[in-house]
């Protein structure tokens, strides 16, 4: 008896130790503590997704160089479904998908990638598939079963649910079905998922949709979709909830869909300041040598895995020419100069003007009393020292992005 009760108070201490409290459940820690990046269909092929398709993206993902640049996730979004048995599970859309899912989880995992998949917290996706509530714990062990490694778990269809018991149901089905999934809430940001997702998922969507313009908004009659500027300043003041394993995230991207070769470059550099998961939205299949050199250089990738994990900010706009920071590990801070206006502009940035205090970070970024060797992240040249000030010509809507090293 005496042997037992003591077993059991170890068990519990043991449990106490690593951090879990028993008969409550957490999300895989762990998962996602630089931004996860990879690959989701949405953007690109709204509904029109087959295995085909998805294979062929795996397979552009390893020979385009996005694999070796650290691209890991190949997510398809809606519309993969077909109808519940009579059990209630799930099955895959069969002319779409007629090898099923778990030969595609297998592909993909044969290749050295992961596989992602989309559901919904209300009764239907937004696309109006079978969502899963009410099937939380099916869903959950029919993914593991296939071999799912990551799950964006959308908003529509969910009136009168809380999203904070909606998003913890689905995340504590997943822990229960076994299976380590990385969790992306994808509620808008209607709830303010930032002040609760924490512990919840791995990455939280922080407005509606994105779509592939610098600025401005899409009306869709009974919602927006959004330009890459307006998602950034939609939620300017969000930045101190980010961290390893818990991220902002401002959607997937849409890099190579249509904007031009400088507003991709600006996306994708905000995105990399702004520590955002990388999800790219874009055809891989056939994007051109300038789509996949924006999106696989790794000195601007290394700004976003930085693993200290502090999101950057603007930090000055003048005359449509911003400056945003971000304090990176080791003490190295990565800078963007950003042009809004529709014409070039000549910037001569003076060093010794710039204090930037980070209050997040806690570090400064001091000019004048260190100084610094400054690296051109898309020239992939060296660019001198903080002693001198930087001259540089940033055409329109275009970026020039620096990383700073103290020497
Ligand atoms: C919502 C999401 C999008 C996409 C679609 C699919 O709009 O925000 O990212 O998943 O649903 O229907």
């Amino acid at each position: 008896m005496r042997r037992i009760r003591l077993s059991a108070v170890l068990g519990v201490m043991v449990a106490l130790l690593a951090g879990a409290v028993p008969g409550e459940a957490q999300k895989f820690k762990g998962l996602a503590l630089t931004p996860p990046m990879g690959w989701n269909s949405w953007n690109k092929f709204g509904c029109n997704v087959d295995e085909r398709m998805i294979r062929e993206t795996a397979d552009a993902m390893v020979s385009s160089g996005m694999k070796d640049a650290g691209y890991r996730y190949v997510v398809i979004d809606d519309c993969w479904h077909g109808e519940r048995d009579s059990l209630g599970f799930i099955h895959p859309n069969s002319l779409r998908f007629p090898s099923g899912m778990k030969a595609l989880a297998d592909y993909i995992h044969a290749k050295g990638l992961k596989f992602g998949i989309y559901s919904c917290a209300g009764d239907s996706t937004c696309a109006g598939h079978p969502g899963s509530r009410g099937h939380e714990y099916q869903d959950a062990l029919i993914y593991a079963s296939w071999g799912v490694d990551y799950l964006k778990y959308d908003w529509c269809h969910t009136n009168g649910l809380s999203a904070v018991g909606a998003y913890t149901t689905m995340r504590n089905a997943l822990r229960a079905a076994g299976r380590p999934v990385v969790f992306s809430l994808c509620e808008w940001g209607d709830n303010a998922p930032w002040l609760w997702g924490k512990d919840i998922g791995h990455l939280w969507r922080t407005t509606g949709d994105i779509s592939p313009q610098f600025d401005g908004e899409v009306n869709h009659g009974t919602w927006s979709s959004w330009g890459v500027m307006k998602i950034v300043e939609m939620r300017a003041g969000i930045r101190s909830y980010a961290g390893p394993d818990h991220w902002n995230d401002p959607d997937m991207m849409e890099v190579g869909n249509g904007m031009s070769v400088a507003e991709d470059r600006a996306h994708f550099s905000l995105w990399c300041m702004m520590a955002a998961p990388l999800i790219a939205g874009n055809d891989l299949r056939s994007m051109g040598k300038e789509t996949a050199g924006i999106l696989t250089n790794r000195e601007v990738i290394a700004v976003d895995q930085d693993s200290l994990g502090i999101q950057g900010y603007r930090f000055d706009t003048r005359d449509s020419l911003e400056t945003w920071v971000r304090a990176l590990a080791h003490g190295d801070w990565a800078l963007c100069f950003l042009n809004r206006s529709g014409l070039g502009k000549a910037v001569n940035h003076d060093w010794s003007t710039m204090v930037v205090v980070d209050t997040l970070s806690k570090r400064t970024l001091d000019t004048a009393g260190k100084r610094y060797l400054i690296r051109d992240l898309w020239a992939q040249k060296d660019r001198g020292t903080t002693r001198r000030s930087f001259a540089a010509e940033i055409p329109s809507h275009d970026v020039v992005m620096l990383r700073l090293t103290e020497q």
